[in-house]
């Protein structure tokens, strides 16, 4: 499965997006004409998952860049980038891709911006399916045995990717190889990635599944063996500091009581060198309505007050890991995630 997919060539073609806020229900699929129908999208919840919305928001200015065929240049598209990047707050992926697609501009003639942007937007999520195989092992060489039961939270899969996922990757590698007991997914709350998107990926890859709440961790833990947490991030601080989302930092808690090791898996895209630690990661924080009614059926009793921030940070001393394409990076986290950060750089900019 694909979050979006291009159909047609660069000059008619159409940008399609699996809609993600009515599966499993229904697959239905979206076509989107502009950068803001794009935009609008990313933060609507159509698509999610760090790097998909990365990879969704280059089709935009891929689109934007259409539109303005040869009145396209850096200063013309400035505004289209900029509601993009706008679009949602937490994921670094998004203004990794913006800061790309800009810098793509300023360096191409109008003539041919468009068709650069093209490449670009497919380059993207050619980039994010290589560098999700690579951490898919590379993460499963984290933990020794066979027979594992694993636990995750939110979608890290295919849904949040253009390949087979961060987090989710590292479960399917895992089955792969014949290890995987069963993959643990949290439900959660309130956008149910994990019921809703986690479950049904998983199952339809034939990749042994098992549901649970978020408040059944602690006793998850408790009662059986986990032999690790593998979960996603949005955005990694120079200090390894992750931010992922709302629920990953009680895991990480419970984990360090229960002596279950911790990993965070994301690419080199999500490592945000220039914010130095997790309180200064942008935290989003969405519609209290969210929360007091679950799939538009109101739960809470009417005018009740709510809080809803989208993320939260863990800590790096609880991460016994920081899985990315570059292999598994370890405390102290400012040397190793530098040094990962350049070697992926250097990968992208190969190419
Ligand atoms: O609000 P979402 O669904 O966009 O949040 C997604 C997550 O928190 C994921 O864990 C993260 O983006 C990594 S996806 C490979």
């Amino acid at each position: 499965v694909t979050p979006l997919a291009w159909q047609g060539g660069p000059a008619d073609g159409r940008l399609w997006m699996l809609d993600q806020r009515a599966l499993p229900l229904a697959e239905r699929w979206i076509p989107l004409d502009t950068a803001d129908e794009v935009a609008t999208a990313i933060t609507d919840m159509v698509v999610r998952g760090a790097p998909a919305i990365g990879w969704a928001a280059a089709w935009g200015a891929f689109l934007e860049a259409r539109r303005l065929g040869d009145q396209a240049s850096a200063a013309a598209l400035a505004p289209a980038l900029a509601r993009l990047r706008a679009a949602r707050p937490t994921a670094v992926n998004l203004m990794w891709a913006i800061d790309r697609l800009q810098a793509l501009a300023a360096r191409s003639a109008p003539s041919e911006l468009a068709d650069r942007f093209f490449e670009e937007a497919r380059a993207i999520g050619a980039m994010d399916r290589a560098a999700n195989r690579a951490m898919g092992d590379a993460g499963a060489a984290e933990v020794e045995g066979d027979g594992l039961h694993v636990l995750t939270i939110c979608n890290t899969g295919s849904l949040a990717t253009s390949g087979w996922g961060t987090a989710a990757g590292v479960i399917r590698s895992l089955h792969a190889q014949g290890r995987l007991a069963c993959a643990w997914a949290c439900e959660t709350r309130p956008w149910l990635q994990g019921a809703r998107l986690t479950a049904w990926e998983l199952q339809r890859d034939g990749v042994p599944v098992r549901l649970l709440t978020d408040g059944m961790v602690g006793h998850l833990m408790k009662t059986r063996r986990i032999a690790a947490v593998f979960v996603g991030a949005d955005r990694i601080a120079r200090n390894g500091d992750s931010a992922n989302k709302i629920g990953t930092y009680q895991l990480a808690v419970l984990a360090h009581h229960h002596g279950v090791p911790f990993h965070v898996v994301a690419p080199t895209t999500t490592v945000d060198l220039a914010t130095p630690h997790g309180d200064a990661i942008p935290i989003e924080e969405r519609s209290p309505d969210e929360v007091t009614a679950v799939q538009g059926v109101q739960i809470a009793p009417e005018g009740t007050p709510a809080w809803h921030p989208a993320f939260d940070v863990t800590p790096a001393a609880l991460i016994r890991s920081i899985v990315t394409e570059q292999g598994a990076a370890r405390p102290a986290y400012e040397a190793s995630l530098a040094a990962a950060v350049q070697a992926g750089v250097a990968t992208h900019s190969a190419r």
